[in-house]
């Protein structure tokens, strides 16, 4: 299949990023760095999550920054929604759309949401009852998809069951997230084409991160598929709390950096993007693991006096 021209990155710093941190980043920095995301051109942001406070104290403020945040330019501002509490409380605030979410494995279900999958499917459907009603749309994410820490390799056909009630519930698209960075080129391929062929016309967005340092391998490998969205994060921050050795997502700006060095558009301002991670290096006081932020894009020359000359 020929490679995609163009692409839709998804940003989750402000939601993946920042739930899986000690700091509490203040409302007003999340404010500051989701306008700059918007400002950078970026089409999608997972700006927050709908979850219980208690479970991910970091985002307790989702209705505050979504307050905050430039809504002129048509950038789609989603919410992670795991129940239908989380879809009332999203709709009432006002969310472009809400994704829903759950693990293809009973094990991380239950770690991360306490509830079964098919508990979980029957709370999914109430939501699409309450965003259907609201006019919102959903789009369903399915956690460890590519592999799980409790269960290892995940079986297409549970990827499949998952998948077929999301279509059944009228939701846009299936989420493959890698949440701990299991997924490796023959595995995306294999649950890709098995999703496309058994439930057709349902597209299919991408998820990895970068735990083993294959994650812009397994982008390639998506984008010979013909996969057209994939998340990702400012810095490379990620990582999910409930789940063990969760390290961060593919970084953002090393993504753009790559589709744009392959002539792929994705309507984010490469530069820009940049200065987003080092906003969001200085607000946590710490290095971040994307890596052109800190060597510049490839053709970003340098004079010949940075260096001292070798002398033998
Ligand atoms: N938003 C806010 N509060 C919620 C909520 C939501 N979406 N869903 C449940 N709650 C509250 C309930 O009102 C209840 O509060 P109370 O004790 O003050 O009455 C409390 O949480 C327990 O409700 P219950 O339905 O029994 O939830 P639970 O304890 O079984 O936890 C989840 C289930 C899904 C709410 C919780 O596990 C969760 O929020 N997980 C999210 C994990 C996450 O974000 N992971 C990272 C993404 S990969
Ligand atoms: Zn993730």
């Amino acid at each position: 299949m020929a490679r995609p021209t163009k692409v839709e990155i998804c940003e989750v710093g402000p939601r993946d990023g920042l739930q899986a941190e000690k700091y509490f980043v203040p409302t007003a920095d999340k404010i500051r760095l989701i306008n700059k995301l918007i400002d950078a051109g970026v089409p999608r942001i997972e700006f927050s999550s709908f979850v219980s406070p208690r479970a991910v104290p970091q985002l307790v403020d989702v209705v505050e920054v979504l307050e905050g945040l430039d809504r002129t330019k048509g950038t789609v501002l989603s919410a992670l929604v795991p129940n239908a509490k989380g879809a009332i409380r999203a709709c009432q605030a006002g969310v472009d759309e809400i994704i829903v979410f759950m693990s293809a494995s009973e094990s991380h279900n239950l770690k991360n949401v306490n509830r079964t999958v098919d508990e979980s499917l029957a709370g999914f459907e109430e939501v699409a009852k309450i965003a259907g009603d609201a006019g919102i749309p959903v789009h369903g994410a399915i956690a460890t998809a590519l592999g799980c820490p409790f269960e290892g390799d995940m079986p297409v056909k549970k990827l499949e069951y998952v998948a077929r009630h999301y279509k059944e519930f009228g939701f846009t698209g299936v989420g493959f997230g890698d949440t701990t960075g299991m997924a490796t080129p023959p595995v995306v391929q294999r649950a890709v084409r098995h999703i496309q062929d058994t439930v057709p016309d349902l597209p299919i967005h991408l998820h990895f991160h970068n735990t083993r340092g294959i994650g812009l391998v397994n982008v390639l490998t998506g984008l010979d598929e013909g996969i057209t969205h994939y998340d990702a994060s400012f810095g490379g921050m990620g990582g999910c709390p409930f789940a063990p050795k969760a390290t961060g997502n593919i970084c953002t700006e090393d993504l753009v950096h790559m589709l744009d060095e392959m002539g792929i558009e994705t309507g984010i301002d490469l530069s820009r993007m940049i200065d987003v991670a080092h906003d969001v290096q200085d607000v946590m006081g710490r290095e971040l693991p994307g890596q052109v932020m800190k060597a510049g894009p490839r053709l970003q020359l340098h004079s010949m006096d940075d260096v001292a000359t070798a002398a033998g």
